[in-house]
């Protein structure tokens, strides 16, 4: 199955020509793989994302944004909605981070809002799940948190939209940016993508959880992203702080090719 490569960019970098300099860095990574195999997904901040876009030379890559509100147009001073996002030329929207789920507040009834508005307009989401921390993983009460960010963001979503779906299973503790974070060990990451796969038999049909794309992200980087790509039940990985530097993107899509 076609695996995929989620570049999010959070807040970076910070002006036009960054943007337009790391995107040409992309571009020779793009030419180590083949679009066939491996899809390649930029999560640019909004303000970047037409002018990328329209300076965009690979037919590799794709783009998508880190959110959208819930409404396709009117009085929402501050958002964007998935039809403008659509308009724009975005195909993909990361919803659901651990970021925003701590910083912003935003709880699962939100982003169920945002997950049903965003297929809506046939965008392709990226849903993140994952415990908040640790010492909640240690004391198997992660499980409980994916179970409950999974299902309340999935109510309501018809099973043939479960297509257009990726989960990201993305440990809020194992985020590069977060002290002391380190990437989850390749036999957990296996093990909760599993229970994932569980969870979506459960609430879908064994057909779904078994075609379900499910990526893993959390300190990916070139020391790792081979060891995760090459597993058959990992359908990509979600990548941040490593996918803001160009020669570490062409490292790790060289890596994962191999
Ligand atoms: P990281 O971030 O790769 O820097 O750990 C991943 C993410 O937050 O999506």
């Amino acid at each position: 199955m076609k695996k995929h490569f989620f570049a999010n960019w959070k807040m970076n970098p910070r002006t036009v020509v960054e943007a337009e300099n790391l995107l040409k860095m992309y571009h020779e990574g793009a030419g180590e793989i083949d679009g066939k195999k491996i899809g390649l997904i930029i999560l640019p901040p909004f303000v970047f994302l037409p002018g990328l876009i329209e300076k965009n030379k690979s037919n590799k890559i794709e783009f998508g944004a880190q959110n959208c509100f819930w409404e396709k147009e009117g009085a929402f001073t501050g958002e964007i909605s998935p039809y403008a996002l659509k308009n724009a030329g975005a195909n993909y929207v990361l919803l659901g981070h651990s970021e925003r789920r701590r910083i912003l507040g935003e709880n699962n009834e939100v982003i169920n809002k945002k997950v049903k508005a965003a297929l809506k307009e046939r965008l392709r989401v990226i849903l993140c799940v994952g415990e908040s921390s640790l010492s909640a993983e240690q004391a198997d009460k992660g499980y409980l948190e994916i179970k409950e960010q999974l299902s309340a963001a999935l109510a309501g979503v018809k099973k043939p939209d479960l297509k257009d779906i990726f989960v990201a299973y993305e440990p809020a503790w194992a985020i590069s940016t977060v002290p002391g974070a380190q990437a989850e060990s390749l036999d957990d990451v296996l093990s909760s993508i599993l229970y994932l796969r569980k969870l979506l038999g459960e609430m879908y049909s064994r057909d779904v959880a078994q075609k379900a794309k499910i990526i893993y992200g959390g300190s990916v980087s070139s020391q790792n992203a081979a060891e995760y790509f090459s597993q058959d039940g990992i359908d990509g990985a979600l990548v941040g702080g490593a996918s803001l530097n160009g020669s570490e993107v062409i490292k790790m899509l060289k890596e994962i090719v191999k």
